[in-house]
């Protein structure tokens, strides 16, 4: 069977299938739609790199019962909202990166504002930014994505049945799961932030490290999606129920989620030392940022040359492009549905051997002249979680979602038990004014109703000869593409082993605080280290979190995987 490419058929072929499709047991049976084709294995076993064992068992059942990367992709994306409830998520959105019978895809789910939204709706009468509205409590709430994003991605390239896929989800939900040391801690952070002024406590207070935790509300919520597809979320009693905790206390409506739709988008694809890059387009910064600092590094090869990995020199050379980066994505990125992003002129070769030639090898450039490169006058706290997957058919899904904060909003669903994101803070509540990652943006990035807020996730895949060499992504809001980055840096230009390349230092800087290196706690930038970065002119400042990168590397017909060892992923590989 040939894979049907949607984007060939008609807006209405496709609803009369979709209807038929449903009318039909379509939940019942395979879906008559386009699935990817029964290849012949390629690879010696199926991989995954998850955020935990629940999802990574969930991944293992899939893949055994047949299911592909996809099916995989989409039993762990609904496993981690049970046991992950952190950073997975019904209640968030995201994206995902696929490569499936040897061609791109990109499905972006991420959160909407909704109808009511406001370009000034976190501002006091002042023009002040009201502190914590975009964080905390219903306002912060984008419309959900992730339910209509698995539905499509199943739908399109699955084997399985839906039903089987969310099996396992409902499965750890009803029965719960035992409760992770990590898990009770960013618990207790969150409530701490909450502070009783959302419902927070009322569903998580009771989860005890050692002890099983069940959500039989999200069970059944579960079971109706399982039962009756997106729809239930979108258009159903789980749609009812979200609404409802709106009501007096935040703008999304029944019209809201009736109006969502995830979005099959071309991803950012560039052309590195050897590899094709496919990655997050707008309403991500994230590829962009990414296939910038790729090449700007490759432009500045002989400054780097000689200069030993995580040195001084090795960081400040890093942070002036970095500086770079984040001066373009405050400038021109955004949702491109409602702003022209200049995606091929950011990534255009000329114009980045340009901005490196900018780099001063010396000492940090001033933060000020630091300008987007295109000109202006173009047209115009934390958790997230990613999963990499490839199947023995040589297919690969890598894919990043969110609420973005641990636990996002705060605000749990009454009677349905979904942890609703606070996506909402990912705009520019007013133009220079930083929100919780300490990024600004400008008009770009203004909130308009139904529209993305721009995001940092970089769910990446690199291949080489048309086949699957790389899978990787993490979470960590505007430190995630300079996290991949320096991963990817570290296993191509420094040749080290995927564990090794993936627990290795990292850093970060981003424009703004001026010339301020951002270091973590697992390898911290400390002792003689410390003083000759801050001898170069920086000033470092500790951060809690610098990403959890979950990564497959492919060698050969053999996959390799890696979870990093600052989280609590595992890494399974299924023959
Ligand atoms: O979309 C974004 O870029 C952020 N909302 C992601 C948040 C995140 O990665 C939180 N993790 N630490």
């Amino acid at each position: 069977m040939k894979l049907i490419d949607r984007t060939r058929i008609s807006a209405g072929t496709l609803a009369l299938v979709t209807l038929t499709a449903i009318s039909t047991g379509f939940l019942e049976a395979t879906p008559a739609l386009a699935k990817a084709p029964q290849q012949k294995p390629v690879l010696t076993a199926s991989a995954v790199a998850v955020a935990d064992r629940y999802a990574a068992d969930a991944a293992e059942q899939i893949f055994r019962e047949g299911g592909n990367a996809v099916d995989a992709a989409v039993a762990i994306a609904f496993t981690l909202a049970v046991t992950y409830p952190e950073a997975g998520n019904i209640g968030g959105g995201g994206f995902m990166t696929l490569y499936v019978d040897g061609k791109p895809y990109f499905l972006d789910f991420r959160e909407r504002a909704p109808l009511a939204a406001t370009r000034t709706m976190y501002l006091d009468e002042q023009g002040n930014v009201i502190k914590g509205k975009s964080l905390y409590g219903g306002y912060a709430v984008g419309v959900p994505g992730t339910v209509d994003g698995m539905w499509e991605a199943q739908r399109r390239f699955g084997k399985l049945k839906w039903k089987q896929v969310l099996a396992p989800a409902i499965h750890y939900a009803r029965d719960g799961f035992e409760v992770d040391e990590q898990l009770v801690k960013r618990r207790d952070d969150a409530s701490k932030q909450f502070d009783g002024k959302t419902n927070f406590d009322q569903y998580f207070g009771g989860m005890k490290q050692g002890e099983t935790f069940r959500q039989p509300e999200l069970a059944a919520v579960l079971t109706r999606i399982a039962n009756d597809g997106a729809k239930d979320f979108y258009n159903g009693r789980t749609a009812d129920l979200i609404a409802a905790s709106m009501k007096g206390n935040g703008l999304i409506t029944k019209r809201d989620l009736q109006d969502y739709k995830a979005v099959w988008r071309q991803p950012v694809e560039a052309k590195w030392n050897g590899y094709d890059v496919i990655t997050a387009p707008p309403p991500s910064s994230g590829g962009v940022g990414l296939v910038q600092l790729l090449k700007m590094k490759a432009d500045l090869a002989p400054q780097f040359k000689d200069v030993p990995l995580n040195s001084p020199q090795y960081i400040h050379l890093t942070a002036e492009i970095e500086k770079r980066v984040f001066a373009d994505r405050a400038q021109y990125l955004g949702d491109p549905d409602f702003y022209k992003v200049p995606v091929a002129q950011l990534t255009d070769d000329a114009y980045l051997a340009k901005r490196a030639a900018e780099v001063d090898p010396d000492k940090p450039s001033d933060t000020k002249s630091v300008q987007p490169g295109l000109g202006t006058s173009m047209p115009e706290k934390a958790e997230t979680t990613h999963f990499s997957v490839v199947d023995r058919w040589g297919n690969a899904v890598s894919s990043t979602y969110t609420i973005n904060g641990y636990f996002g909003s705060g605000v749990v669903v009454p009677g349905a038990g979904i942890v609703l994101n606070d996506e909402m803070d990912d705009f520019a509540s007013k133009p220079g004014v930083p929100n919780m990652f300490g990024v600004v943006g400008s008009d770009a990035n203004a909130i308009a109703p139904r529209k993305r807020p721009l995001s940092s996730m970089t769910p990446t895949i690199l291949t080489k000869d048309g086949k699957v060499a790389l899978v990787i992504g993490t979470p960590g809001g505007s430190r995630i593409f300079t996290s991949i980055f320096q991963v990817v840096n570290n296993l191509y230009d420094f040749d080290m082993p995927l564990k090794d390349a993936v627990g290795a230092m990292r850093f970060h800087h981003q424009l703004l605080p001026p010339n301020t290196i951002f270091w973590e706690p697992y390898q911290p930038i400390d002792g003689p280290l410390a003083k000759q970065v801050e001898a170069k002119g920086y000033v470092l400042k500790g951060q809690d979190f610098n990403g959890d990168i979950q990564a497959i590397r492919i060698d050969g017909d053999t996959p390799e995987a890696a979870a990093d060892p600052r989280g609590r992923g595992v890494t399974r590989i299924v023959q």
